[in-house]
């Protein structure tokens, strides 16, 4: 059995799934009638991008959806600093709307290169969602569309979002507590 570190709940379910609503108000008139690919930055972005292409759906937006692997963070709480592309995406993005998901916006740094690379490819436009933004920890200038929540610096898992690659299954976001 593998203890869970010590967390407290920022964000539940109930909480999360109202936000996800909003944010489907907020970018469905600029999403709509548009030949729109969804690509979520795994492996964070799961849980989030499942619960916000079914809203879409509601809303008659009917997104193909694709998958990018970035790494950044090789274990515990701290960043490497460097992006890379671990797995690709095979939808072929040239001329399309792209909405990039992930689930947290830290320093930025993956955003930034997921935005690089895609315009790169060829992409016309792309919008960019995340759940959760931790403004104070920003390196590198990075704003996006949609901004499901502003946090403070803290780390946080559940919903995707992981420590030492466990915990993403937690419905909820929660806070992990430092240990003395
Ligand atoms: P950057 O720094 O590139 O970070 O904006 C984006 C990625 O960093 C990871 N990240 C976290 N993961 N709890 C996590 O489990 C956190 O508090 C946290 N902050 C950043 C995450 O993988 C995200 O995609």
């Amino acid at each position: 059995m593998i203890p869970h570190p010590i967390h407290e709940t920022l964000f539940d379910e109930d909480t999360i799934h109202k936000r996800i609503l909003e944010l489907v108000g907020e970018m469905k008139d600029d999403l709509r009638d548009r030949d729109l690919i969804m690509i979520g930055i795994l492996r964070g972005s799961f849980m989030f991008l499942a619960d916000l292409c079914r809203e879409l759906y509601r809303e008659q937006i009917h997104p193909s959806i694709d998958f990018i692997t970035l790494e950044s963070y090789y274990g515990g709480t701290e960043s490497s600093g460097e992006v890379r592309i671990a797995k690709d995406a095979s939808v072929n993005v040239e001329g399309a709307h792209l909405l990039l998901i992930d689930d947290i916006l830290d320093t930025g740094r993956t955003l930034d290169t997921a935005e690089k690379y895609f315009f790169n490819k060829g992409a016309e436009q792309i919008k960019t969602c995340v759940l959760l933004d931790k403004p104070e920890r920003r390196v590198v200038p990075f704003e996006a569309d949609y901004v499901g929540f502003t946090i403070e610096n803290r780390f946080v898992i559940g919903y995707g979002l992981d420590y030492d690659s466990r915990f993403r299954e937690l419905p909820y976001i929660a806070v992990v507590q430092e240990e003395n």
